[in-house]
């Protein structure tokens, strides 16, 4: 499998979507709140991504039809914005931003509680953060890609959650979604793929609190759990430049803005 490589000094405007990208999911804490819609989210983000300068990904690509991924409760990922539902308090919401700059892309998504959240919902966000955080640390050149998914697969098993398999993270830069498959469970395939200087990929596990099979809705896009029960998920999108692993996608507020 051919893995693409990167110069430190070729990746600034990865860098700068990536941090545009974490920047407005920092701003949404103050902005989410009980009765506002998701159509309201994506204006929200689509105005900021304009004022930084960026593009939003999501628009048209494939034909997606909005320009950021909200996905509320029961929906694993890609939910579309819409304004037919105010958000109550009780909810637990991803919102998904990729912002592209002269190209480059820059993904990451966080979850989103609205008011007080039911104990399982607040516990399958911090497992599904903690699963996020705790893969990052299995990143060096040279490490089998599978280190990624061996350790989600611990960690959310070890919760009684279940790892989504339907969707992964990926190789990024130019384009949105490119090689490497970044699998979220363990998949022996991946022991012999390795982390290689240079690249540049996202991992963004999804965490069920029930069983974890997925459908998708009519719309040809919202994902959501089979058995109706929460899904929750972080992103980040990484570069490896020699042993520094950069979080291309950490905030202004870091890596535990929860
Ligand atoms: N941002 C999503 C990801 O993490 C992809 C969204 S594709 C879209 O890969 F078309 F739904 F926007
Ligand atoms: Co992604
Ligand atoms: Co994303």
């Amino acid at each position: 499998m051919k893995i693409k490589s990167y110069k430190s000094t070729e990746v600034n405007d990865c860098r700068e979507a990536s941090k545009i990208s974490a920047t407005i999911l920092d701003e949404l804490t103050d902005y989410i709140s009980e009765g506002i819609t998701t159509e309201d989210i994506d204006n929200y983000c689509v105005e900021r991504i304009k004022k930084l300068g960026g593009v939003p990904a999501p628009l048209f690509y494939r034909g997606f039809p909005k320009s950021i991924c909200t996905s509320l409760n029961h929906v694993i990922c890609h939910g579309i914005p819409s304004k037919d539902r105010k958000l109550l308090e009780g909810d637990i919401l991803n919102v998904d931003i990729t912002t592209i700059i002269n190209g480059w892309h820059g993904d990451t998504s966080r979850m989103y509680k609205i008011g007080k959240v039911p104990v399982k919902a607040n516990n399958l966000c911090e497992v599904t953060h903690q699963c996020l955080i705790e893969s990052l640390k299995e990143i060096k050149i040279g490490a089998p890609i599978s280190q990624i998914g061996k350790r989600i697969d611990i960690i959310a098993n070890n919760n009684n959650f279940s790892v989504v398999r339907d969707f992964c993270g990926h190789g990024v830069g130019r384009n949105f979604h490119e090689n490497p498959s970044i699998l979220h469970y363990y998949d022996q395939e991946y022991d012999k793929i390795y982390f290689i200087d240079g690249m540049i990929f996202t991992v963004e596990p999804m965490i069920n609190s029930g069983k974890y099979h997925s459908k998708i809705l009519t719309d040809g896009w919202t994902a959501v759990t089979k058995d109706k029960t929460l899904s929750a998920q972080y992103e980040h999108t990484i570069y490896i430049n020699g042993d520094n692993i950069e979080i291309l996608t950490e905030s202004p507020k870091g890596i535990f803005y929860n």
